[in-house]
């Protein structure tokens, strides 16, 4: 297949690249707004024809979930109007879309089991919303489209600026103190484990809406306790904390998923993720000694 990867230069969208070409495909990666602005549809469209493409993978978006509260014209423009440029893409060159959505289209509070793919989307912070108004606008616009919603990422291409492995291991080695949410419940998701489940879905023609994420449920303090003693680090500087005291955009508490599509019609969950964690640690170098 040819396949476009928009946000090949973060952190999903490298990765998700890579495991396309792995498999034999043949990939065009959109690197970002300093190679084609997503928020220009003339571009979008014109890049993506060019491309000829099967498949669009789109991984571009904005995920700072603080900065977007503040700014959510911006989040919109880029997470929404970003999309339907895309889609208008998909639908010039019949394309299939894999959109990358989030658990925070849920609010974490009225389930006390997991959220599965048919449950009701109610966010509670801007940044959820973009997600859920993206995933409407995909709904309406284009059949020929895979919605994966997935939980926080860790992996080690891209951008290295607001990673979430990184900054854990960045803030231990200088010794400084760091505060993570014992609150907030989720999936954790290895961006090559996830990458590879992609190339699954986008070789199939099973359209529709996937809750896809390494197996097991963590808050950010357990990953970021297992990430101190997976490197050899101090874990007793990551100090739990409470989100709310903290953030400026509200936090879903538990928003773990129960998945029901991908299991059903892929056949296999993915791995665990404090294993995933360990595979990516030793892969960028930064599992201890004697841990391997
Ligand atoms: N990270 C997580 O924990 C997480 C969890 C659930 C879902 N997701 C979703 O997964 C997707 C990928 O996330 P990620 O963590 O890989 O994000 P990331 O590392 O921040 O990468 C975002 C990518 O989008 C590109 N981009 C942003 N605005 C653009 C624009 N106007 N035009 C073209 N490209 C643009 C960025 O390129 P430049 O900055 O170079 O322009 C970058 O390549 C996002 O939709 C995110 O909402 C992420």
């Amino acid at each position: 297949m040819n396949v476009v990867v928009t946000g090949a230069s973060g952190l999903l969208g490298w990765d998700v690249a890579d495991a396309f070409e792995e498999r034999g495909h043949k990939v065009t990666r959109f690197m970002g707004r300093k190679d084609i602005d997503l928020l220009d549809t003339k571009a979008t469209c014109q890049a993506i024809r060019s491309a000829c493409p099967d498949l669009v993978v789109h991984a571009a978006g904005y995920r700072d979930l603080d900065d977007l509260e503040l700014h959510p014209r911006d989040g919109f423009k880029t997470n929404v109007l970003g999309t339907w440029n895309v889609i208008q893409g998909c639908r010039e060159t019949s394309s299939k879309l894999i959109y990358i959505s989030s658990d925070t289209v849920f609010d974490g509070a009225r389930k006390t089991g997991g959220y599965n793919e048919f449950d009701t989307t109610c966010p509670v912070n801007a940044y959820g919303r973009t997600k859920v108004a993206a995933e409407k606008t995909i709904e309406s616009l284009w059949g020929r489209s895979f919605i994966v919603r997935t939980a926080l990422l860790f992996g080690y291409k891209g951008h290295r600026g607001n990673n979430f492995l990184f900054n854990v291991l960045d803030q231990l080695r200088t010794g400084n103190r760091i505060s993570a949410s014992i609150d907030q419940i989720c999936c954790p998701s290895y961006t090559a484990d996830l990458a590879h489940a992609l190339v699954d879905l986008g070789e199939s023609d099973w359209f529709g809406t996937y809750h896809i994420s390494n197996s097991g449920s963590a808050s950010r303090y357990e990953v970021s306790c297992a990430v101190a003693e997976l490197s050899g680090l101090d874990a007793g500087l990551i100090v739990p904390a409470e989100s709310d005291s903290t953030k400026v955009a509200r936090r879903a508490k538990r928003t773990v998923f129960d998945s029901l599509v991908w299991p059903a019609t892929f056949g296999y969950e993915l791995p665990n993720w404090h294993d995933a964690l360990r595979r990516c640690m030793e892969s960028c170098g930064e599992l201890e000694e004697g841990k391997r």
